[in-house]
């Protein structure tokens, strides 16, 4: 029997799920997509799936989305390789705070990373910040005057400057900026968000104050510590996030590490 269990972090921020993900089930799939909805990110310890095995379980939460800045796996075109080397300078990719790609018309969905070589432990942790506690506890005067307003996302935002190592090794040479336009508040499920990556944020449409002051307002307001968790990879986690409601950033190391990463739309 594949014995499942899930556990809440501190302040609800994500989930972890102790299951034998090469065993899951239908029905516990089903319980892990609901709590993926409630919480926004999960954490799997010590799975150690194969590729095929990944691919597997990504395909019970969408179709894979193509990452357009940098070019995958050489075996698996849906991976994509995150690698930092004990040598590297400069920052980490993804470092500081934001959700994947929202300068695309349709951002991914759900983006999975699994720790195939990680740094000693506490090196290296992914920070989680919740959108649904961060909308929770805005006041309510500013929830109304959000709720029209839209953000431009620019794949040349802040967030870009740590792309640059990874694009001078795997990058695709075609890929000049990209834009979009979304609105900041989202409903999942009838729960509402903030949608908003600070990473990729370049101007605010429909806002009828001082732009300036609501943008650096609502970006700190989003990754204060109550709605945040840091997690710690151990080799052969994964984490599995939803990037409608979920803010994540890498933080700084040195040392190897090799993460493998999925979105599914
Ligand atoms: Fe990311």
């Amino acid at each position: 029997m594949n014995k499942f269990e899930f556990r809440p972090t501190l302040n609800n921020v994500g989930c972890y799920i102790k299951v034998n993900l090469k065993l899951v089930n239908n029905s516990q799939i089903k319980i892990i997509q609901n709590l993926l909805d409630k919480f926004g990110v999960l954490f799997f310890k010590n799975q150690n799936l194969s590729p095929k095995e990944y691919l597997d379980f990504s395909s019970n939460f969408g179709t894979p989305a193509k990452y357009p800045m940098l070019k995958p796996h050489k075996d698996f075109k849906d991976i994509y390789v995150i690698e930092r080397k004990k040598e590297d300078s400069g920052k980490s990719f993804g470092e500081g705070y934001h959700t994947d790609s929202q300068y695309l018309e349709k951002p991914p969905r759900y983006t999975f990373l699994q720790a195939i070589n990680v740094p000693k432990e506490g090196q290296g942790n992914t920070l989680f910040a919740n959108q649904f506690l961060a909308y929770e506890a805005l006041p309510n005067k500013l929830k109304n005057k959000i709720e029209k307003i839209k953000g431009i996302f620019s794949s040349k935002g802040k967030i870009a400057s740590t792309r640059v190592l990874r694009e001078k090794e795997h990058g695709t040479s075609d890929v000049k900026e990209i834009r979009s336009t979304h609105s900041i508040v989202q409903t999942i499920n009838g729960k509402k968000t903030i949608y908003c990556s600070p990473g990729h944020l370049i101007e605010l449409l429909n806002c009828e104050t001082d732009q300036k002051k609501l943008i650096s307002f609502l970006l700190s307001h989003q990754i204060k510590s109550e709605f945040t968790y840091s997690f710690c990879w151990s080799p052969g986690d994964i984490a599995l996030w939803s990037n409608r409601c979920m803010l994540h950033a890498a933080t700084a190391f040195n040392g190897d590490r090799k993460m493998f990463r999925i979105t599914v739309q």
